[in-house]
């Protein structure tokens, strides 16, 4: 699904050239719930950035779900990051002057879905997050955790298989950190592939596969049978709400 082979990347500044992947090589198969790990500046965004399609690499090979993404014009490389990919970031990415249903139904206003439609989809969104009564509140008047699932409310919207999450519970106290990793362990569960950067051991603990990187290259590979039970929310909920809908239909 994920196939990076001897991935290079610098970044260049005038004469200086500042290598940051050096040579990587990944797979990552369908299905799969890996942590990303390692000192700052080790280039765990950077790795991320290019999965996610939103950096290039620039020696070796990067192949998302069959399609050679060096060979990708901008447009299509646009439609797999809207249709394929759910992002989520640390610092959550929200606009602030448009509520969390608004913020919710953005990705579908670039992918062309009907208002009605973009409406119903987006409230169901929020109350799989269990934010349905916080539809109308803007970023501000939100709390850390609750932002963040207004953000991975956002990130699901169009069903994606991949999300791509840098440091989601860096900027969140210990609890609803938990609580953010409990949904992710739900959307592994349901069969999303999940890539998330962490420095938090007991966060990284959550994921089935631990990969650390160290200076552009991989240091570690570690795969774990035992993950951290999903408890407080049941299975059933975080289903994408165009599929329960389909299935019912
Ligand atoms: N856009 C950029 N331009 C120049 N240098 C960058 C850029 N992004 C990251 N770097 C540099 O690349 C190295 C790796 O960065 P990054 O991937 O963000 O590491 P990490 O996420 O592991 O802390 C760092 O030395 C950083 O300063
Ligand atoms: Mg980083």
């Amino acid at each position: 699904m994920i196939d990076l082979q001897d991935a290079g990347k610098s970044y260049r500044f005038g004469e200086r050239v500042l290598p940051v992947l050096k040579g990587l090589s990944l797979h990552i198969g369908a299905g799969e719930f890996i942590a990303i790990m390692g000192p700052s500046g080790s280039g765990k965004s950077t790795l991320l950035n290019v999965i996610g399609c939103l950096d290039s690499i620039d020696e070796g090979r990067y192949t998302l779900e069959g399609v050679a993404i060096e060979a990708a014009s901008e447009d299509e490389l646009a439609a797999i990051r809207n249709a394929r990919l759910g992002f989520i970031f640390q610092s959550f990415n929200l606009i602030p002057r448009i509520n969390a249903l608004r913020n919710v139904e953005l990705p579908m206003i670039y992918s062309r879905v009907a208002p009605a439609e973009r409406l119903r989809r987006a409230h169901a969104a929020l109350k799989n997050v269990g934010l349905e009564d916080r539809a109308a509140h803007s970023p501000a008047k939100l709390s850390g955790g609750q932002q963040q699932r207004v953000a991975i409310a956002r990130a699901l919207i169009n069903n994606p298989d991949i999300i791509i999450a840098d440091e989601p519970t860096g900027s969140l106290d210990s609890v609803s950190g938990h609580d953010i990793m409990r949904l992710f362990s739900n959307l592994h569960q349901q069969g999303k592939t999940i890539v998330m950067v962490t420095h938090e051991k007991e966060i990284a603990a959550y994921a089935r596969r631990v990969i650390h990187l160290r200076d552009g290259l991989i240091e570690r590979d570690e795969s774990s049978g035992a993950a951290v039970t999903p408890g407080i929310l049941p299975p059933a909920t975080l289903v994408h709400p165009c599929t329960s809908q389909e299935r019912s239909q």
